[in-house]
C-alpha cells in the first residue's frame, strides 16, 4: 500500500483514508495477503514512533540528486506487516504537515513537488530492493500517481512493469492538478519534470481534461493503473457520470470519461469500506445528557487549555452547555448530532438558503426547537474559515446550536455514543465512516442518499435518507425526512430502526474477501 495517511501513527491523519490505510493490512491478513505500507515520514513520524532507520539513497529528482532516508516500524497488530517511512526534506516540508498550501493558498502547488519525490523515492526503494517487491503495488488517491507514470513512462523503473498495480479513489473532488509549464525556478516547480519528460501522446493521457496545459495525477493513477477502486458501489456508478452543478451532482468530477473506458473494460470495481468493531459499543442510559455535557465540557476546557489561543467559538460552546447544565434537565432533550470537515463537499445543503433570511441550517434549528425547546445541534469540526465563520454567528444567535470548531481527540465518540440522530447530508460521499460509527453505536442516521451513504443506510429501516434532484429539493426533502424522523421518535418504530441501525455490520472481512477476488486477481 502506498498512502499518505495512516490513523495508527499519532497525528498522521487528515481524513477518512488514514482509518482506511489503518485497517486494511489487519483485515487482508485474514485472506492470508500480507500489506505493507509506504508513507511519507514528514519529517516528524520517523522519531515519533522510534522508527528503524534501514537505508539512505540518492534519488534523482528534477535535475539534482537529493539523499532520501527509508525508516520501518512493525505493524502494531500484524506481526508480517510492516510500515515503512520515506523522508527527506522536502517531504518534510516547512511545518510536517500532511497536506500544505504554498504563500499565496494554493493547494497543490508545494504538495505535488513533494508527492513527486515521495513517489520516485517509493520506486527507488523498490529498485534498490530495500522493501522487497510485492505482487501487486495498491496505490491510494492522487499523491501516489505519479507512481504508474514512472512505471510506464519512465524506463529507469521498467522492472515495475511486471507489478500488478491496483488504484483506489477515496475521493475525486481533490486531483493534484497543477500547471504543466512553470516559469519559476522554485520547489512548487520541480514536479513537472516527471511530466516534461512525456512524448505528446504520453502527456494526452495523464493531463486534465478540463484544465489545458495541466497535470492531473489522480488522472495519471486511473488512466495508468491495471484496476480502479472506489470505496463504495454506488459511488463507483456515479464517477462514471459527468458532473452537473446545477443539479447539485459532483460524479467523474471531470474524469467521467475515463472512468468509464476503466469500466468498460471491466477494471473498475467497487467495494465499501469497512469499520471497526471490537470496541464496547453500548451505550450509557444513566442520565446520558448530563454526562454528554460533562465530557464535552472536560474535553473542551482541556483542548483549549493546550492551545495559547482560546477560540472563540468554543468560549461559546461552553457557555450553552453551561446554560445547559443550569437547567438541571431530568430527561434526555433530543440530541442531533453531526462531525466532519467544514468542506462543501460535506456542509453545501446545510448553507443552502431556504428563504431570504434563511439557510438549512437555521431551519434545522427552528424545526428542533419547535419539537423539543431544549432540543439540541451538537455539530463538530473545522476547515474552511469562510463556513467556520458562518456556522460561529450562527451559534452565537442560536442557543439551541452548539458548534464546536476544531479537532477534539475525543469528543467524536461521545457524540456518536449519545446522540439520538446523526446527520450527514454530504454533496457526495465516496463512502464515509462517521456514518457507520454512529449506527455502531445504535445512533440511526439522516444522509444524503449518494456515495457511500446509499450504500449504509436504508431508509425507514436503518436509517432515514433522502434525495433529490438538485440542490433546492435536497434542502427541502432533507428537512422532509427530519420532521419525519421526530414525528416517530421514542415509538415503537424508532426503537425498530434504532436496532436495526446497530445490527450493521460493514465488516472489514467482508470487504478484504473483495478485494482479493476482485482488485488483487489482476
Ligand atoms: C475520503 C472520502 C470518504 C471516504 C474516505 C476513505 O475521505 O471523502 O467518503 O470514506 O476517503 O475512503
Amino acid at each position: 500500500m502506498v498512502a499518505t495517511e495512516n490513523a495508527l501513527l499519532p497525528a498522521a491523519k487528515v481524513g477518512g483514508i488514514a482509518d482506511v490505510i489503518a485497517d486494511l493490512p489487519a483485515a487482508l491478513m485474514t485472506q492470508n495477503v500480507v500489506a505493507d505500507v509506504v508513507m511519507p515520514g514528514y519529517g516528524r513520524l520517523a522519531a515519533q514512533n522510534n522508527a528503524e532507520l534501514v537505508a539512505s539513497f540518492d534519488v534523482p529528482f528534477a535535475g539534482h540528486t537529493l539523499k532520501v532516508q527509508l525508516a520501518v516500524l512493525p505493524h502494531p497488530d500484524v506481526k508480517q506487516a510492516r510500515i515503512f517511512l520515506i523522508d527527506h526534506a522536502i517531504i518534510a516540508g516547512a511545518k510536517g504537515d500532511i497536506y500544505s498550501q504554498d504563500e499565496h493558498g494554493r493547494p497543490f502547488a508545494y504538495d505535488a513537488t513533494k508527492f513527486a519525490l515521495f513517489c520516485i523515492s517509493v520506486a527507488t526503494a523498490l529498485k534498490n530492493n530495500d522493501i522487497g517487491m510485492p505482487d501487486v503495488l495498491h496505490l491510494h488517491d492522487w499523491h501516489t500517481g505519479m507512481l504508474v507514470l514512472l512505471r510506464a513512462f519512465d524506463d529507469r523503473f521498467a522492472f515495475l512493469r511486471k507489478v500488478k498495480t491496483v488504484f483506489t479513489v477515496h475521493n475525486l473532488a481533490l486531483q493534484g492538478i497543477r500547471p504543466l509549464s512553470h516559469d519559476d525556478s522554485s520547489l512548487a516547480a520541480w514536479y513537472p519534470g516527471l511530466y516534461q519528460q512525456l512524448s505528446s501522446v504520453q502527456l494526452s493521457q495523464v493531463t486534465d481534461p478540463r484544465y489545458g496545459g495541466c497535470i492531473n495525477p489522480m488522472r495519471t493513477g486511473i488512466v495508468l493503473s491495471d484496476k480502479v477502486h472506489l470505496v463504495s458501489p454506488s459511488y463507483a456508478e456515479e464517477v462514471i457520470l459527468a458532473s452537473d452543478a446545477a443539479k447539485g451532482f459532483f460524479g467523474g468530477e471531470g474524469l467521467e470519461l475515463d472512468l468509464r473506458a476503466k469500466k468498460a473494460n471491466g477494471a473498475l470495481v467497487g467495494i465499501l469500506n469497512g469499520c471497526h468493531y471490537d470496541k464496547t459499543t453500548s451505550r450509557k442510559q444513566t442520565s446520558p445528557v448530563p454526562l454528554l455535557l460533562q465530557k464535552m465540557q472536560t474535553a473542551i476546557v482541556n483542548w483549549m487549555g493546550h492551545h495559547q489561543w482560546v477560540r472563540a467559538v468554543d468560549q461559546i460552546a461552553l457557555m450553552r452547555i453551561q446554560q445547559i447544565h443550569a437547567k438541571k434537565l431530568k430527561s434526555f432533550p433530543f440530541l442531533l448530532t453531526s462531525v466532519g470537515r467544514l468542506t462543501d463537499q460535506k456542509v453545501l445543503i446545510l448553507r443552502q438558503k431556504v428563504s431570504a433570511t434563511q439557510s438549512v441550517l437555521e431551519a434545522i434549528l427552528q424545526t428542533l426547537q419547535q419539537f423539543d425547546e431544549d432540543a439540541l445541534f451538537v455539530l463538530l469540526g473545522s476547515g474552511d474559515a469562510d463556513i467556520a465563520t458562518e456556522f460561529r454567528e450562527i451559534a452565537s444567535r442560536c442557543s439551541n446550536f452548539i458548534f464546536l470548531e476544531g479537532y477534539h481527540p475525543d469528543l467524536p465518540e461521545y457524540l456518536y455514543r449519545y446522540g439520538d440522530l446523526f446527520l450527514m447530508p454530504s454533496s457526495f460521499e465516496p463512502c464515509g465512516i462517521s456514518q457507520m460509527l454512529a449506527m455502531k453505536y445504535g445512533q440511526p442516521c439522516l444522509v444524503h442518499a449518494v456515495g457511500g451513504l446509499k450504500d449504509t443506510v436504508v431508509d425507514g429501516q436503518s436509517g432515514f435518507s433522502f434525495c433529490g434532484d438538485n440542490l433546492v429539493q435536497q434542502a427541502s426533502l432533507l428537512q422532509k425526512r427530519l420532521q419525519d424522523a421526530l414525528s416517530i421518535y421514542g415509538t415503537q418504530d424508532w426503537k425498530i430502526i434504532k436496532r436495526t441501525a446497530k445490527a450493521q455490520h460493514f465488516s472489514w472481512q467482508k470487504s478484504s474477501e473483495l478485494y482479493c477476488s476482485q482488485l488483487y486477481d489482476i
